[in-house]
């Protein structure tokens, strides 16, 4: 019998577009003939939502009609809960008036907050129903910048440092704000990143070149997520790496992006393209064995399975390689990053799919792999 997968798509947090291209390309990829596909939407208000066409016309479909879609409003009410009769297969069923599916395993193409931070993860643990990637505490960890930086920083790898804004304290007074800006400048000299501590794509980010960009970017930022990184600059190469595995990881070859504007920023990532990409990454055998080495060994200290690209910095004037940061469900287009690696490093993109499904069912039933 033909194992069913849910696909759960969109989401509530700002790459839910993104979300929608991931999946679109996930979906054109799963293998019909070995497994049973059912596509599950929740829009950005948090609907979750069948999709009534069948899957080759739902497969044509532009991620702007997934989106429009999830976007109208109407009754549903999909329901969920586990099978606790095991009829007819599966260990979750899913179910509104018209419809009813019973699932083997959740394949989360979710980007940030309530997808990729241990949310589902942590829905599918309590339902009891085997998932692709991480769990609940390396998906929530690696969520927040800060907190993956004292993970990372306990393996002696370099990265970048940081002041951590707190919204709370930051807003108390005018005293307050004017005293953390001089210790930013006194720590860091300009420019400087602004990140909010929770999200990704780039969203809420700002390279600040003198104190009122930096002003208005923790602002910016704040009003993500009520912590803040205030990072120093690292002038360097940007190299990623995908990391496939349970907890016997493997490494892709690296790749390199070189961003189109200043940063790469949420436009280019998505939707200009302008920034160009070298796969594998043009790096000598230490630099490229030393990334490798490193991304497997954060995977594991970050308690990750199933999937991770983990981003680093090889700085310009020193070749010095410092981690940045780490993705728990990464851009899964046809042509992200993540799978773009592992076609370069000899595993195709079906194939891919296929082996974050085996590694899931395996992570479930507590084998190894
Ligand atoms: N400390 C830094 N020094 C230099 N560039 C940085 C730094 N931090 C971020 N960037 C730039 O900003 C981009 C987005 O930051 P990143 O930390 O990767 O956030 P996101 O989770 O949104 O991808 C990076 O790809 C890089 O171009
Ligand atoms: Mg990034």
């Amino acid at each position: 019998m033909k194992k069913n997968i849910l696909v759960v798509l969109g989401g509530q947090s700002g790459e839910h577009e993104v979300s929608l291209m991931s999946a679109l390309s996930v979906l054109k990829a799963v293998d019909e003939k070995k497994y049973g596909i059912v596509p599950v939407g929740i829009s950005k208000q948090g609907t979750w939502k069948f999709f009534d066409e069948p899957l080759n016309t739902l497969r044509e479909k532009s991620w702007q009609e997934l989106r429009d879609y999830l976007e109208k409003e109407e009754e549903q009410d999909l329901s969920l809960r586990t099978n606790t009769q095991k009829d007819p297969k599966g260990q979750l069923v899913l179910w509104n008036q018209h419809r009813k599916e019973a699932i083997d395993l959740v394949f989360p193409v979710l980007h940030g907050p309530l997808g990729e931070d241990g949310t589902i993860q942590g829905m599918c643990e309590m339902l009891n129903v085997p998932y692709v990637g991480a769990g609940v505490l390396a998906s929530s960890v690696a969520m927040d910048k800060a907190m993956t930086k004292n993970i990372v920083s306990t393996l002696g790898i370099l990265q970048a440092e940081y002041h951590l804004v707190l919204k709370e304290e930051y807003q108390k007074n005018e005293k307050e704000r004017e005293r953390q800006k001089q210790l930013i400048e006194k720590r860091f000299s300009y420019p400087v990143f602004i990140k909010p501590a929770n999200l990704g794509s780039s969203v809420g980010i700002t390279k600040a070149h003198n104190a009122q960009e930096l002003l208005e970017g923790i602002d910016l930022a704040l009003s993500f997520d009520r912590k803040v990184l205030v990072e120093e600059f690292i002038d360097a190469r940007e190299i990623e790496c995908g990391i496939l595995g349970n907890y016997s990881p493997k490494a892709s070859l690296p790749s390199e992006i070189i961003p189109h504007n200043e940063f790469y920023d949420y436009r280019d990532k998505y939707f200009d393209g302008k920034s160009q990409f070298v796969i594998p990454a043009k790096l000598t055998k230490e630099q490229r064995e030393k990334i490798q080495d490193q991304g497997k060994r954060i995977f594991k200290a970050m308690g990750c399975t199933g999937l991770a690209r983990i981003d680093f910095f090889v700085e310009k004037t020193t070749g010095a390689i410092y981690f940045n940061e780490i993705n728990t469900m990464p851009g899964f287009t046809k042509i992200s990053m993540y799978p773009k690696m592992w076609e370069a490093t000899g595993i195709a993109y079906e194939a891919l799919i296929e082996e974050l499904i085996e590694l899931g069912f395996r992570r479930f039933h507590k084998n190894e792999g």
